[in-house]
């Protein structure tokens, strides 16, 4: 598999759609992220499987905080490094002080993945998602450049 990160383009907002409805329960709208991509803080990387979008993380960023909107991986191509190779080149971007995102408490293989990224709990938010109702995990890290 020949694997490349690209930053993404309005282009993609199908694709960026297609992978939210087959990993998530409140999937975004091809309108959610127009108004994404028109906020001049968000920043949105693709990574593309031989020529095909395979996974997307999203994020805004303020004053060198990041924070993750959205990270998916489709299935076929999980457990391959896609989320390591995003999650590294999002640290990588001009600005990037910190990291931060939340997590559902049940999602094993995301806090696998973060904490294998270097990412640590920084507290609950209780009854944070819905659909179903569940509590959020905190988690950051510290970016060193
Ligand atoms: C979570 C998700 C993004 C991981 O993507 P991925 O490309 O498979 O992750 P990687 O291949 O980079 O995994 C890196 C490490 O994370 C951990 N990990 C990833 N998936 C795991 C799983 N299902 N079970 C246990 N550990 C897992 C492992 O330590 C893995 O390293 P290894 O494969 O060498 O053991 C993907 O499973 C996904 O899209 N899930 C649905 C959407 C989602 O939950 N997004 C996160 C919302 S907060």
């Amino acid at each position: 598999m020949t694997l490349a990160v690209r930053e993404a383009t309005r282009e993609d907002i199908p694709s960026l759609c297609a992978l939210e409805n087959e990993c998530f329960s409140l999937p975004w709208s091809e309108e959610s992220f127009g108004e994404f991509f028109d906020n001049d803080c968000s920043r949105v990387l693709v990574a593309e499987a031989d020529g095909r979008i395979c996974g997307y993380v999203g994020m805004y960023l303020i004053l060198g905080e990041g924070e993750i909107t959205n990270l998916a991986v489709s299935g076929e191509y999980r457990r391959c490094g896609v989320a390591t190779a995003l999650l590294d080149r999002l640290a990588s971007l001009d600005g990037v002080e910190r990291l931060l995102l939340d997590v559902r408490v049940s999602n094993t293989a995301a806090r696998a993945l973060y904490e294998k990224c270097g990412f640590k709990v920084d507290g609950l938010r209780r009854g944070f998602y819905s659909k179903p109702r569940e509590d959020g995990l905190l988690m950051s890290r510290e970016i060193e450049k």
